[in-house]
């Protein structure tokens, strides 16, 4: 920004073409850095702007016959200032010597991660069978991670889902110490502990485990928990709401068969295994040639369970349980996202999902 005007020598066309041109130049480096209205005023101001102080200084020792032509670049030298004050950004890059003919720089919308949209995706499944959606603390207490899900203090059970453990919680009581949850199983009892049945909830979410990292885990990974509780939810329930499921998400050829499992807070437990996608259920190397892959836990609530939650509902000041197994009863089930989206893209290696490699990523913008 100045306020010095230098006078013209020569009225030639080349001289007043190189002193219009420098007066832009001027204009445009002030447009980069003056706000809108302090460029508007010093540039345009009637009285005193400096287009007008320069076009004065520029007339009055005009020689007649130079008066037009001035009076002419003046004209666009005004509609040129005006513009630059509407697209103050191409003027910079002009000041600046970018070179217009490169590509722009492109900053390419984001985009949902593929983890997460296959996350959302299961959520949807069930939202649209009526259930909601709940979270809970990726950090969580030693008693909503394990022991109300009847996993008891030094139970053999603990070893298949060992975590971090927050440090120096000596001086608190066991079930009060925190870790990295393990599973999203503890916002089961966090819901119920919080309302009455009947339940319908999925819970997506990151878990912890010390797992070693190799092609099909990670110690950080997703599940997407369900819980329903009612009175008179049978094992058929379970069955038929996970079969739906699984055709939603993998379409409606595929078949479902539920086998006999363990966790301590379901009872009876099974895995779900779901007939091959990649063979069609004749075998193949991607089901290690048996036509099923197995994909997710499930069970009948344990009445431990609600055993569990009725207490803890009862320090809370409630007086007759809310949980009483033998009026109500429920089914869970807690699936990988990881599992389950390296089946949908056939993605062969677990660890893609977290190289932040645009080219892996790109594919599923
Ligand atoms: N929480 C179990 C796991 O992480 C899965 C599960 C959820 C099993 C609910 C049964 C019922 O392995």
């Amino acid at each position: 920004m100045s306020d010095a005007v230098n006078l013209l020598e020569n009225y030639d066309d080349a001289t007043l073409d190189q002193a219009f041109t420098g007066v832009m130049a001027e204009a445009t480096a002030d447009v980069a850095t003056m706000d809108a209205e302090a460029f508007r005023l010093h540039w345009l101001g009637r009285k005193q702007g400096r287009l007008k102080t320069i076009s004065e200084a520029w007339l009055k020792s005009a020689p007649a016959e130079a008066r037009k032509p001035l009076g002419i670049r003046f004209n666009q030298l005004k509609q040129q200032i005006e513009a630059a004050l509407e697209a103050p950004v191409a003027a910079t890059a002009q000041v600046r010597g970018i070179d217009i003919t490169l590509p722009g720089a492109v900053r390419a919308p984001g985009v949902e991660h593929p983890l997460l949209k296959t996350m959302h995706e299961i959520v949807q499944v069930f939202n649209h069978l009526g259930f909601g959606t709940n979270t809970g603390p990726q950090v969580e207490t030693d008693f909503y991670n394990f022991e109300a899900l009847n996993f008891p203090p030094n139970h053999p059970a603990r070893d298949t889902q060992d975590t971090l453990i927050i440090a120096d919680q000596q001086s608190k009581p066991a079930r009060e110490r925190l870790l990295m949850r393990t599973h999203t199983s503890p916002v089961q009892i966090r819901t119920m502990v919080e309302q009455a049945p009947p339940i319908r909830i999925v819970i997506p979410g990151k878990v912890h485990r010390n797992d070693a990292a190799d092609a099909t885990h990670s110690p950080i990974f997703h599940q997407v928990e369900g819980l329903c509780v009612d009175t008179n939810i049978t094992f058929s329930d379970l069955k038929g709401t996970l079969d739906h499921a699984m055709k939603a998400l993998f379409g409606s050829a595929v078949k479902t068969r539920f086998f006999p499992s363990f966790f301590p807070f379901t009872e009876p437990s099974a895995d779900v295994q779901i007939s091959c996608i990649f063979c069609g259920g004749k075998g193949c190397r991607k089901c290690k040639h048996s036509g099923w892959i197995e994909l997710l836990g499930c069970g009948m609530v344990d009445p431990a369970v609600f055993a569990a939650v009725n207490e803890q509902r009862a320090l809370a000041g409630e007086t007759s349980p809310a949980y009483d197994p033998a009026k109500i009863s429920g089914f869970a089930f807690g699936m990988g996202v990881e599992r389950i989206a390296m089946i949908q893209h056939g993605v062969s290696d677990i660890g893609h999902f977290y190289s932040g490699d645009m080219r892996f990523l790109e594919q599923f913008a």
